[in-house]
């Protein structure tokens, strides 16, 4: 039976890669995070989603699969991961695994057979055309690539080494559903769905995202596979609106359960431009923008509340103040999000405060996405310095420097050495958490915790609250006459702010200062409590 279990549930997204290390391979691992389970329980969530551990080259760390029921083998085994599946299991932990099906790697089986030409039962399941057209890869450049031996180009919305999987082909959809009914029955919690919404691509029309077919196909591979299951769906989906999200979400429509939608996260890059534009954040925008996604699913579809991933900065270093003040104005942010509708997503090392990780030379990148808009933007003109400061701001690699566990060598990521730097794990690391009753990890257990008693934080309504004072923030969640007030300073400043009603507090629920509501809020001062 569906219980919908996630619309409670916390979800921690690890980065294998660099979250524990078991062997001293410098390279995290499946035994590395059996090891950390009973940390994770402590913090209290519900589920992990484990960005990929397949069979992969590792051109793009993972998300380029070259053999989906096979477990890479820096990883472990594929008993490692049914062990990490039971282990996390008894700790009523759900492992959600990560489907990257918009394309395989360019070693797996299918595509090399493929290369053989129109023969090849697996020909068809990528795109080829005779002529590339004007579409781009999402990491720069040309999508499409030559290959000699049948004059002909493949698609590839990412790396070259990432080829696009043709979801006109039935064979290539029942090979998919296949594989991954194989997880399903493995007792996994879910999937996350990478890139999701350019499977319905239409290439002659360069339509990559949303394309006509799109909500067709996801009722399918519903029905096919996690339909019959009490499982959790997320999409990721950089192309979605609130009207769009509605119909990945809606119950009735049996599609996923929610996506990871994306307008928050553009609203520090110039218009129209790419991330790597710089700007800053408006705090009213940024409100602006939640505040429409929370009145326009609630009752229609299901949010997903997030600041940090794998691809993204360090929330702090980004819309917070990871110098003076690090961890109020990381208390800050979770506040205001977690008391928000919608599915909670924490990244591994946010709920210690961890930071961007600035690099002086671009022999420091690992990224393929920096790497090549680098190249790119430096033959197009700009200098080195510009590109650093872009990389610095909004480049991947920041979010995926070793989880830091203590202040010993290596931040107790790796006994070897670390396949990324480990950042100065002196004063933020887990062990120095735990140890502090004031530190961000307890504001983090103490959110999660909330998310299980007061279902006016799961199902109550959303109204934006006027403060009077652009830099702070304000909203009402109400069900049934319990009302829940989150008030938030956005700034590094004191500012002062006005609400057209007077709080009467019936109970305080959370505040990274006093519990005392005064005129003035300190700098990043953040309250949430249940008012008469
Ligand atoms: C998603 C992943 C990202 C990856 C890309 C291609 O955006 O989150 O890490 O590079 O898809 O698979
Ligand atoms: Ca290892």
């Amino acid at each position: 039976m569906k219980t919908n279990w996630w619309k409670k549930a916390v979800i921690y997204q690890i980065y294998p890669r660099s979250f524990q290390d078991s062997n001293g391979d410098g390279i995290g691992d499946l035994a590395g995070i059996i090891s950390r389970l009973d940390y994770l329980k402590k913090l209290g969530i519900d589920a992990i989603w484990l960005s990929p551990v397949y069979q992969s080259p590792n051109d793009d760390n993972g998300y380029d699969i070259s053999d989906y029921q096979k477990i890479g083998s820096e990883y472990g085994t594929m008993e490692t991961m049914d062990l990490l599946i039971s282990e996390a299991n008894k700790r009523n932990i759900k492992i959600i695994m990560d489907l990257v099906v918009n394309h395989t790697s360019d070693e797996h089986p299918w595509f090399q057979s493929a290369l053989k030409g129109p023969e090849s039962p697996y020909y068809d399941f990528y795109v080829w055309r005779n002529q590339p057209n004007q579409i781009v890869s999402n990491f720069g450049g040309s999508a499409w690539e030559y290959v000699p031996q049948l004059d002909q180009y493949y698609l590839h919305l990412h790396s070259i080494k990432q080829p696009d999987l043709n979801w006109e082909n039935k064979n290539m959809r029942q090979a998919i559903w296949d594989m991954m009914n194989f997880w399903l029955n493995k007792g996994i919690g879910g999937f996350r769905l990478d890139v999701i919404d350019l499977i319905g691509k239409e290439p002659d029309q360069e339509i990559t995202k949303n394309g006509p077919r799109l909500h067709e196909l996801l009722q399918e591979m519903n029905q096919k596979t996690f339909g019959h299951y009490d499982v959790v769906t997320v999409g990721e989906t950089w192309g979605a609106t609130p009207e769009i999200a509605q119909l990945y979400s809606g119950e009735e429509r049996q599609e996923l359960s929610m996506v990871f939608q994306f307008e928050q996260i553009g609203l520090d890059k110039q218009a129209g431009k790419r991330k790597w534009d710089l700007k800053k954040l408006d705090p009213q925008e940024l409100h602006q923008v939640l505040s429409k996604w929370q009145i326009e699913l609630a009752g229609k579809g299901w949010n997903s509340l997030f600041w940090n991933n794998h691809d993204l900065p360090r929330i702090i270093s980004r819309w917070g103040d990871d110098q003076n003040f690090r961890i109020l104005s990381g208390k800050m942010l979770a506040i205001y999000l977690h008391f928000m509708q919608g599915t909670p997503y924490i990244y591994q090392g946010e709920e210690i405060g961890m930071i961007n990780h600035p690099v002086t030379d671009i022999s420091e990148v690992d990224d393929i996405e920096s790497r090549r808009m680098y190249q790119e933007r430096l033959a197009a003109g700009y200098t080195n310095a510009e590109l650093l400061d872009s990389i610095n701001a909004k480049g991947r690699d920041n979010a995926r420097h070793p989880m830091q566990w203590d202040s010993s060598s290596n931040a107790g990521f790796t006994t070897g050495t670390p396949w990324l730097p480990v950042g100065d794990a002196t004063e933020i690391n887990v062990a120095d958490s735990l140890a502090d009753p004031e530190s961000l990890f307890y504001t983090y257990q103490k959110l999660i915790q909330l998310r299980k008693s007061e279902e006016t934080i799961i199902s109550g309504s959303y109204q934006v609250v006027e403060t009077g004072n652009l830099q702070v923030l304000a909203y009402l969640r109400e069900l049934n006459n319990d009302k829940i007030l989150v008030v938030v300073n956005f700034s590094a400043e004191k500012q002062s702010y006005k609400l057209n009603f007077k709080p009467e507090v019936r109970e305080w629920l959370i505040t990274n200062y006093q519990e005392q509501i005064s005129e003035d809020l300190k700098p990043y001062e953040a309250f949430a409590v249940r008012i008469k």
